[in-house]
């Protein structure tokens, strides 16, 4: 979603914010901007598309000589995706980004048309940089102060005022922001990624408070009280953001994933003492988005068949849901990011509950992970391409050790050893998927069946496949295509049928059939060689462990579809990395 990033220091800004622009693209966006700031004048430069666009733009204009700009990435949410909507938004003396919603806006700018404001846009953020203009007479931090006083809903704002070429301003409620300090140069940035180009060294920024930043210091207040805030510093490297040689994020994060799930199970595998015990809970709740959430289906599986209550929900209806809370219950928050919008507020209802909260997150520096009772980060390092990979497998490793904790057993152990080589060699196969995908790339409509964890698992491979390759695809629980979705299939759909559950693989390999018999193309994936032309084998491992194995190679399938049919593999149209609106 939306990015920012600002910087104050001794070197000209365009080409630090050009690199971070770049280097938040991976987040989504539909058009970019920047404004630079001298003594004399404000010029800001906008693009719709992508940031090549706003590139071959500055390139082409004279850009003033100066030490403060601000830049940002949009994702469309009030107004269509154009230059008037893109920021930086000037109103009087103030122009600003904005990242987040402001719910209010329509009733900010009624009252304020009334008072004479021209808007230029559709946008809510435009409304913001009126506000403040308005309260603007001396002092920058009151102007502010007052203005997030009016506002209602999520904001990091980046903000410069005509009057002072020297400062740069931020402040942000319930959208991430942090301030990057370096020598002779400090930055705001909504994700850290932007900035490891220049500093490691960052600082979080509470809600409401306001940073006022000039080359050689920084100070933050809140309600005109001076805070302290200790300096934290990234173990993430700009290696993580660049492709070493792949050709898309996507694979480049896949092949990652051995080595990744490698370290978790050194890190864990004799220090089970340094997960949380989920044995003294009589309820867990599950609360993810998307991806996230399809992992905590599999986690559900596992605690369940370890003998807890588990409900599982999206966080979107979880937040809205009537919630019976009983006092031994958890909830589980599973983020990459830390920061997606639904899951936030998924957690602060349980928070207000009074229930203990466990977050399974990548990001240790985001809301989620700071505000949950717990925390077990999955140290993914830093996910690039829009759709995730090992962010999941890794989500799904954790899930499984903890199920392990409840309920060890010496077979799990002898398998989570074997894992990282025998994942290794599956991802080794690169012409079989590549093979599989010619077969797949045509079609408009692809489904997945399966039972228990294998429902779970074609919902990861559907979302999967249609994400990056937009193909029709749907995943249904085998037993229930039959109550009506079974008249989609004609002649050549293709039905992937994941079988690795011991307990139901018989019955889902009958659906399988049901479904051959009117004419479907049958794509098998399971442990045991089966009469099918189509087939992907994975080794047969503890249940606990199987779907490790079995997803990366339906994410591989994703990847080369998506890339017979030329898409934009790590930017799938419309989607962002971190969904920060609801
Ligand atoms: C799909 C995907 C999304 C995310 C979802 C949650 O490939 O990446 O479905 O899983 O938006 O995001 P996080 O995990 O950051 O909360």
């Amino acid at each position: 979603m939306c990015g920012i990033i600002g910087y104050i220091g001794e070197k000209h800004p365009k080409e630090i914010l050009l690199n971070g622009l770049k280097n938040l693209e991976y987040r989504g966006y539909d058009s970019a901007g920047m404004a630079f700031k001298n003594e004399k004048e404000i010029q800001i430069i906008k693009s719709v598309g992508k940031i090549s666009n706003l590139e071959e733009k500055l390139k082409k204009q004279s850009i003033i000589d100066c030490h403060l700009g601000i830049a940002h990435t949009r994702w469309a949410t009030h107004g269509e995706p154009t230059e008037e909507n893109a920021h930086p938004h000037k109103v009087g003396k103030i122009t600003l980004v904005h990242n987040g919603i402001i719910e209010n806006a329509a009733t900010l700018k009624e009252q304020l048309q009334k008072e004479g404001v021209v808007f230029n846009s559709s946008t809510d953020t435009e409304v913001a940089a009126a506000l403040i203009n308005k309260y603007y007479k001396k002092s920058m931090i009151k102007a502010i102060e007052e203005a997030i006083h009016d506002i209602k809903g999520s904001y990091a704002f980046g903000i410069i005022c005509d009057d002072d070429p020297n400062t740069l301003y931020a402040t942000r409620c319930e959208s991430p922001l942090i301030l990057g300090i370096g020598k002779k140069e400090n930055f705001i940035t909504s994700d850290i990624g932007a900035i490891l180009d220049y500093t490691k060294k960052y600082v979080l920024l509470g809600e409401n408070e306001i940073v006022t930043l000039t080359k050689d210091s920084y100070s933050i207040t809140k309600n005109g009280k001076e805070v302290n805030r200790k300096v934290l510093t990234s173990d993430l490297s700009s290696e993580d953001t660049s492709l070493r040689g792949y050709e898309h994020f996507m694979m480049k994060e896949i092949m990652e994933e051995p080595i990744l799930v490698d370290n978790i199970i050194q890190k864990y595998k004799n220090h089970l003492e340094n997960l949380p015990d989920l044995k003294k809970y009589k309820h867990i709740h599950i609360v993810g988005c998307g991806s996230a959430y399809y992992a905590g289906m599999i986690g559900k599986n596992l605690f369940e068949e370890d003998g807890i209550k588990v409900e599982i929900d999206v966080a979107s209806e979880y937040r809205y849901r009537n919630i019976i809370y009983d006092k031994d219950t958890l909830v589980i928050l599973i983020s990459q990011s830390g920061e997606t919008a639904d899951t936030i507020a998924a957690m602060r209802k349980a928070i207000e509950h009074k229930v203990d909260t466990l977050a399974i997150v990548n990001v240790d520096a985001s809301t989620i992970a700071r505000e949950c009772t717990y925390k077990v980060l999955i140290e993914a390092g830093r996910e690039v391409a829009v759709a995730t990979t090992k962010a999941f497998i890794l989500q799904v490793l954790i899930l499984s050790l903890l199920s392990y904790k409840i309920n060890p057993d010496k077979e799990y152990l002898k398998d989570l050893e074997k894992l990282p080589q025998q994942l290794k060699v599956l991802l080794d196969k690169s012409g079989f998927y590549k093979k599989l995908a010619d077969a797949i790339y045509k079609h408009e409509d692809v489904f997945f069946i399966g039972r228990r964890i294998d429902y779970a698992i074609s919902m990861e491979g559907s979302l999967k496949l249609k994400e990056v390759s937009y193909i029709h695809s749907d995943a249904y629980q085998a037993g229930e295509l039959k109550h009506g979705t079974i008249s989609l299939i004609k002649n050549g759909t293709i039905v992937f049928g994941i079988v690795t559950d011991e307990e139901t693989k018989d019955k889902t390999i009958s659906n399988l059939e049901e479904v051959i018999s009117r004419g479907a193309y049958p794509i098998y994936v399971g442990t045991e060689n089966c009469h099918y032309e189509h087939k992907i084998l994975v080794p047969k491992v503890h249940k606990k462990l199987q779907p490790i194995l079995v997803v990366p190679t339906l994410q591989m399938i994703a990847y080369y579809v998506a890339y017979k049919r030329g898409c934009d593999i790590d930017k799938p149209k419309n989607l962002a990395k971190s969904v920060t609106v609801e």
